[in-house]
């Protein structure tokens, strides 16, 4: 991963201070639109969760990442396209990949959501590192304890997560991908914006043998003539792009 990725330098792993805490009560971000001044669509504004904090994870972390996510996993099986019994297996360590460019991986953040000290919610944020692709962003691995949804901390995640890449300059699209049954899912990321530009049908296959389609979605971080779903090029048959 290029320097350039770096969404925000001063955020490194090795003995990074815990930040401070971004409250949830903040306003939702409507300031913090393209530099272009496009408006983003801004969804409904986080509610007030205090003192539950959103910072970005570190290497002190993991174990809390982990073990919030194999709960997940094994709760949520049809929502997530890793399966629990791999996650499982995995050292804690081995996610630190998920913390930022520098880590090895893709990642350019995972965001925790905590309750005090317990973490609640995460969501992680990709890049591309290859010059074509590279004005695009991927979500993954969102995911809010069973014990604290419908309570705005999946929308919070959503909102900072945005903002956060909306201070790339190099960024253009954020796309994420949705177990298209998963109804609480699909109508957050739609009330924050995103579009669906596409299915794809047996995205998963369960271990059982049976289907699930996923929703390809996508957010428009900056106004382009070429930022919405066309789908021109698939249809005179020139667009498999490898
Ligand atoms: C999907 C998930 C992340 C949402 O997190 P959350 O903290 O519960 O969501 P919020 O409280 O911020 O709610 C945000 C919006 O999501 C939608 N939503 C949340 N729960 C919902 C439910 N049970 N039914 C329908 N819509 C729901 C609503 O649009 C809601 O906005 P509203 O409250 O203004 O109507 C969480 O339910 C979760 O972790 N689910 C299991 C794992 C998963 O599905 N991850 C997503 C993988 S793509």
């Amino acid at each position: 991963m290029s320097d350039s990725n770096r969404i925000s330098p001063a955020e490194t792993e090795a003995a990074r201070p815990a930040a401070p805490p971004m409250r949830m009560s903040r306003p939702a971000p409507e300031t913090s639109g393209p530099a272009d001044g496009a408006a983003l669509p801004v969804g409904r504004p986080a509610r007030v969760l205090d003192p539950t904090a959103l910072r970005l994870l570190t290497v002190a972390d993991l174990p809390a990442y982990k073990a919030l996510r194999d709960r997940m996993l094994s709760r949520h099986d049809h929502a997530f396209t890793s399966d629990a019994a791999t996650e499982q297996s995995r050292d804690a360590s081995s996610y630190r990949s998920r913390l930022h460019a520098e880590a090895g991986g893709r990642a350019m953040f995972t965001l925790g959501a905590w309750l005090g000290d317990q973490l609640v919610g995460v969501l992680t944020c990709e890049a591309e590192e290859r010059p074509k692709v590279r004005h695009v962003a991927h979500l993954v691995g969102m995911m809010v304890d069973d014990d604290h949804q419908g309570r705005g901390i999946g929308r919070a995640l959503l909102k900072e997560a945005i903002a956060r890449l909306l201070q790339a300059p190099w960024l253009e699209l954020v796309t994420l991908s949705v177990t298209a049954s998963n109804a609480p899912a699909v109508a957050l990321y739609r009330s924050e914006g995103f579009v669906a530009y596409g299915v794809l049908p047996r995205a998963i296959r369960q271990l059982d043998g049976h289907y699930l389609s996923k929703q390809l979605m996508m957010l428009s971080l900056r106004e382009s003539q070429d930022a919405q779903p066309d789908f021109s090029d698939t249809e005179n048959g020139s667009t498999l792009a490898l």
